[in-house]
């Protein structure tokens, strides 16, 4: 489509353009003053080029050309010249050209600007999120934001082709149980009552399968008041989808198909398929946790049966409290013995008593602190055990086995976790257990109350150790989704909720009305829900998934560049039927008077 202000896109000028007369239109990135003559690289969304603005080709005025500054928006007309051999500059895909403006127009000038727009130059996350809209002018936030729009649409045309439709669904709701705190938004028709923002479209995609859509999706927007972590926002997007009729199985075989074409179509990269599988009891006993790293080996073995009998009071004493001795071979670490001290200390600040380390020796002995306490069988079977070749370092922990598994999962990422990023390493992880206990000891939903058991008897005979059918896709050792088979025997539901301490009148009056609809003919379904801002970050090589979300919230919640969040006026307040309590105008009043 011909455009009115710019002929080209800067970044798209190669050396086959040479010749053809352009108009191009965007940003002064870098400018540089060559004895009158003016080298400015000009940045739009589609890249950069160079621009030669020459006095003697009278582009503009010379006090225009010299008051030009940086971030100025401009635009310009030229011819696109072949740049001469030693002038190219092979890091930019425009870099064998330049081109020669002979008229030159600044659309707006720019203040002097907070910060450099430059992909070398750290800024204070703060700032560039009060500034995020420049900061979005940097190339390789520009790239995020491009990726994440691929990763969209690859996602619709994968749903599109498989026969999914696109619903939305409401995000005024009532509350629904997801695991974390609602937003809360106050009513002004029906003063005192409120809204919900949904943590997840999950009781209305049920519904949808309940209304005879037997394929959904949606791009879905969520809100949990969590508190914020790398991976996690007060607000976020999911690819939430449902089928009916459906089971475990194809949910699966549906996230082996999205996942390998939105794989495929951002970086090009083929993922083998079936997609590995772990239960999450696998998944713990080897790597300690239930979002493995699969990138790289290095399993948890189990030690116990080495140590029945030790005269090592520390492991002793563990094993005759019922806890557990695990260990993993950690390879060739090539860590000072302070190194390897320092992963003792590690293990402590995770929780454990303690770590053995033992280096390998090139006789097949061990080199270790611990390394006299321990008999002679003792030695030959951890290095059996774990498999020990001269220079691997064994790290040994013995502990309560929740903790051993935790903190040698964690260790494990820490000494293991591929440097290179160039690898994706998709994974299943099944049949979660229904339940875990809170802080409190009691049940609750490891993914939601709306998750079948395998099986119901089993689930009110043992609740503890019940397996449910819900499963997780796992990336690089991190969560992108979860998912499960529902109940859709409203029995079922009712007694999960009786497990999870919900008596029958709390759960008719939080949600009787789901209750209600499970009874009209609720067709077998399951679903999932990719967290795209996490699968963005992945694929990005981004940090955290701030640098892929466009207006993201910093760590406490809040956005620099617009203020929320914000008190509000007494008549907005009035008319909704709120009031601030006074406690909390207290700690306004001491926050104010400390200059916040
Ligand atoms: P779940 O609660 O596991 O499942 O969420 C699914 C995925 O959403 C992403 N996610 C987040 N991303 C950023 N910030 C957050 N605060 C955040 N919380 C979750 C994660 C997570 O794996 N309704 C169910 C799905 C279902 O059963 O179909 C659900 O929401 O990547
Ligand atoms: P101690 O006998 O407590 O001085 O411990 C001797 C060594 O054993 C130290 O290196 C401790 O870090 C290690 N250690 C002690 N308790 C444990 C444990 N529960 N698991 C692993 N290592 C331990």
């Amino acid at each position: 489509m011909a455009e009115t202000m710019k002929t080209h896109g800067a970044g798209t000028l190669r050396a086959a353009d040479v010749g053809t007369e352009v108009t191009l239109a965007g940003w002064v990135g870098r400018r540089r003053d060559h004895g009158g003559v003016v080298f400015v690289d000009l940045r739009d969304a589609s890249g950069i080029v160079q621009v030669v603005l020459n006095p003697d080709d009278a582009p503009a005025s010379e006090q225009e050309l010299s008051s030009l500054r940086m971030e100025y928006c401009i635009s310009i007309s030229g011819l696109v010249h072949l740049r001469p051999d030693d002038m190219a500059n092979p890091e930019l895909p425009t870099g064998e050209v330049e081109v020669v403006a002979n008229t030159m127009t600044v659309l707006s000038p720019s203040e002097t600007l907070p910060f450099q727009i430059d992909d070398r130059i750290e800024v204070d996350e703060a700032r560039r999120l009060q500034y995020r809209y420049l900061d979005l002018r940097r190339p390789s936030m520009t790239e995020n934001l491009r990726a994440r729009s691929k990763v969209i649409r690859a996602m619709r045309n994968v749903m599109d082709d498989l026969g999914f439709m696109e619903v939305e669904t409401p995000t005024l709701i009532a509350s629904t149980p997801e695991g974390a705190r609602d937003m809360l938004v106050p009513s002004r028709l029906r003063k005192g009552n409120f809204y919900a923002l949904p943590q997840s479209p999950q009781l209305f995609k049920q519904l949808l399968m309940i209304g005879g859509v037997e394929r959904y999706y949606q791009v879905a927007r969520c809100y949990r008041d969590e508190d914020l972590r790398a991976d996690r926002q007060l607000e976020f997007t999911q690819l939430d989808f449902e089928g009916s009729f459906w089971g475990q199985e194809d949910v699966l075989a549906t996230l082996e198909a999205i996942s390998t074409r939105v794989t495929k179509d951002l970086r090009g990269i083929d993922v083998d398929q079936p997609f590995p599988r772990l239960t999450w009891h696998q998944a713990m006993e080897r790597y300690g946790t239930d979002k493995p790293d699969i990138r790289f080996d290095m399993q948890i073995t189990d030690l116990s049966d080495v140590f029945a009998e030790t005269g090592f009071k520390a492991f002793s004493g563990v094993l005759a409290s019922g806890g557990s001795i695990r260990g993993i071979n950690a390879g060739a670490l090539g860590l000072s013995r302070s190194g390897l001290d320092g992963l003792s200390a590690r293990a402590q600040e995770l929780g454990a008593k303690g770590l053995v380390w033992m280096v390998t020796e090139d006789d097949g002995g061990f080199r270790s602190p611990v390394a006299k306490f321990l008999s002679e069988t003792e030695l030959e079977e951890i290095s059996t055990a774990s498999a020990a070749e001269p220079g691997d370092v064994v790290l040994i922990v013995a502990d309560e086995t929740q903790t051993v598994l935790e903190v040698l999962g964690q260790i494990r990422l820490e000494v293991g976790q591929p440097d290179g990023h160039d690898e994706l390493a998709y994974l299943f992880v099944v049949d979660f257990p229904v339940f875990e206990r809170n802080e409190d000891g009691d049940f609750v939903a490891l993914h939601h109350p709306f998750t079948a058991p395998v099986d119901v008897r089993e689930m009110s005979e043992d609740p503890g150790h019940a397996i449910s059918k819900a499963y997780d896709l796992v990336l690089n050792g991190s969560e992108l989704g979860s998912g499960s088979v529902r109940i859709h025997d409203p029995a079922v539901q009712a007694k999960v909720f009786e497990t999870l301490g919900i008596s029958d009148e709390d759960a008719e009056r939080r949600f009787g009305w789901f209750l209600e609809a499970l009874r009209y003919g609720t067709p077998p379904h399951a679903g999932f829900a990719i967290g795209i801002d996490r699968l963005v970050a992945i694929l990005q090589n981004a940090p955290n998934i701030r640098e892929v979300i466009p207006f993201p919230k910093t760590q406490t919640g809040a956005d620099p560049l617009t203020g929320s969040p914000s008190r509000v006026d007494d008549d907005q307040l009035r008319e909704l039927g709120v009031e601030v309590r006074p406690a909390v105008m207290a700690e306004w009043a001491v926050d104010e008077a400390a200059g916040d």
